[in-house]
């Protein structure tokens, strides 16, 4: 069984051979593990919207090699400038939850060398864009150092028996590079012997836990169970969930906190319960512009049919198969906001810290309120 630590795999990467960016097509997990080749900057806009690659991390990093791509494909522009400003409009564009998104797109945006050598800036993009990714999965390996602490005062009260974390949605490997956010400190207290144990929500309506954090964490050997998104509140009223930990598509400066639809739900389940709860995220999935997350946090609603049908594996290969009636509306918020008051801390990459305004700045102090890094 191979561990997280030597996970060969990665969810991007760009092939030196071809230069075409390659992406594990996240749709086909479990069953099928395919690659998809991404060349344009359509390719990638559609691999982000329809969910090939997903997470906050990974979006923002598919987005950072697609500024790569725009430049790539802009040899025959007559103004190369605007259409490179169009491109990035449109990645960032792509989804609107994840603030990594306009992040990257901006980042590799602002790093290209000035002038028309198109061959410098291509390498240029291609460089930060691999720079970004370095950048995560180290910020993701340092939450899991940060975020076994955390397991590891619980595995003391357990007296060896496995601490239960309960997760949501998927914020593995998958969503990030390496390591993933909620569940780095998982797999670091794996690592280190301590008996784990996680519930996987399943997380209607397109299974990210059932299908993608479950697949990583059989993987990488690590003790888990799928429930249904609703069973996390009885679990915890018969005491067997002693930590949550989620991720998070955008966090505002005050500690409010995006992150999957049904979060909110789990929050204040733990809340009722006297279960801590804690969000892990790199700096680049703070909104340093945004105080308010109820009302400024842009949340997306996707296609209703996702809600409507439910895709599995059945005799004949993959199979989608509609569930409610087919003459029934239904609607899809993927997202929902948790206020700062229910979320016991943050593990960053420098360290854990209170879910408030001043608790962040204590961890980023050079931050300061106002300077979006959403903006252009
Ligand atoms: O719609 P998705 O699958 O992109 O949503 C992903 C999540 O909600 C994750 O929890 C979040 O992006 C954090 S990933 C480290």
């Amino acid at each position: 069984m191979p561990s997280p630590a030597d996970n060969d795999l990665r969810p991007i990467w760009l092939d030196p051979a071809t230069g075409d960016v390659n992406v594990i097509d996240q749709r086909g997990l479990p069953h099928d593990l395919v690659i998809l080749q991404l060349q344009t900057v359509a390719d990638t806009v559609y691999a982000i919207r329809e969910m090939v690659v997903r997470g906050a991390p990974l979006i923002g990093i598919t987005g950072a090699y697609g500024v790569y791509l725009a430049l790539r494909n802009a040899a025959a522009a007559s103004d190369p400038a605007a259409v490179l400003e169009t491109e990035c409009r449109r990645l960032r564009e792509a989804r609107p939850t994840a603030v990594n998104l306009a992040w990257a797109v901006n980042r590799v945006r602002g790093a290209l060398p000035p002038g028309g050598d198109r061959a410098a800036r291509m390498r240029a993009a291609a460089e930060e864009a691999g720079r970004i990714a370095a950048e995560e999965a180290e910020n993701c390996r340092l939450i899991g150092v940060h975020g076994l602490a955390l397991i590891e005062a619980l595995g003391r009260r357990r007296d060896g028996r496995p601490v239960n974390i309960l997760t949501h949605c998927n914020a593995g490997w998958l969503a990030t590079i390496a390591h993933g956010t909620a569940t780095a400190p998982i797999y670091a207290a794996h690592r280190q012997g301590i008996p784990v144990h996680v519930w996987v929500d399943e997380t209607r309506p397109l299974n990210q836990g059932a299908r993608l954090t479950a697949w990583e964490l059989a993987r990488g050997g690590v003790p888990h169970t799928v429930i249904t998104d609703n069973a996390g509140g009885h679990l915890m009223q018969h005491g067997q969930v002693d930590l949550v930990i989620v991720g998070t598509d955008r966090t505002t400066a005050s500690g409010d906190v995006a992150n999957k639809i049904g979060t909110y739900l789990k929050a204040l389940a733990a809340r009722d319960n006297g279960v801590p709860f804690y969000v892990a995220l790199p700096s680049s999935t703070f909104d340093w512009g945004m105080d308010d997350g109820l009302q400024e946090i842009p949340i997306e609603e996707r296609d209703p049919d996702e809600v409507r049908f439910v895709q599995g594996r059945g005799a004949e290969g993959v199979v989608s198969v509609l569930v409610a009636p087919a003459s029934s509306p239904a609607a899809n918020f993927a997202f929902d906001v948790t206020p700062s008051r229910l979320v016991t801390g943050f593990i960053t990459e420098r360290g854990v810290c209170p879910a408030s305004a001043e608790g962040i700045r204590s961890l980023f102090p050079e931050r300061i309120p106002g300077g979006s890094t959403s903006g252009d």
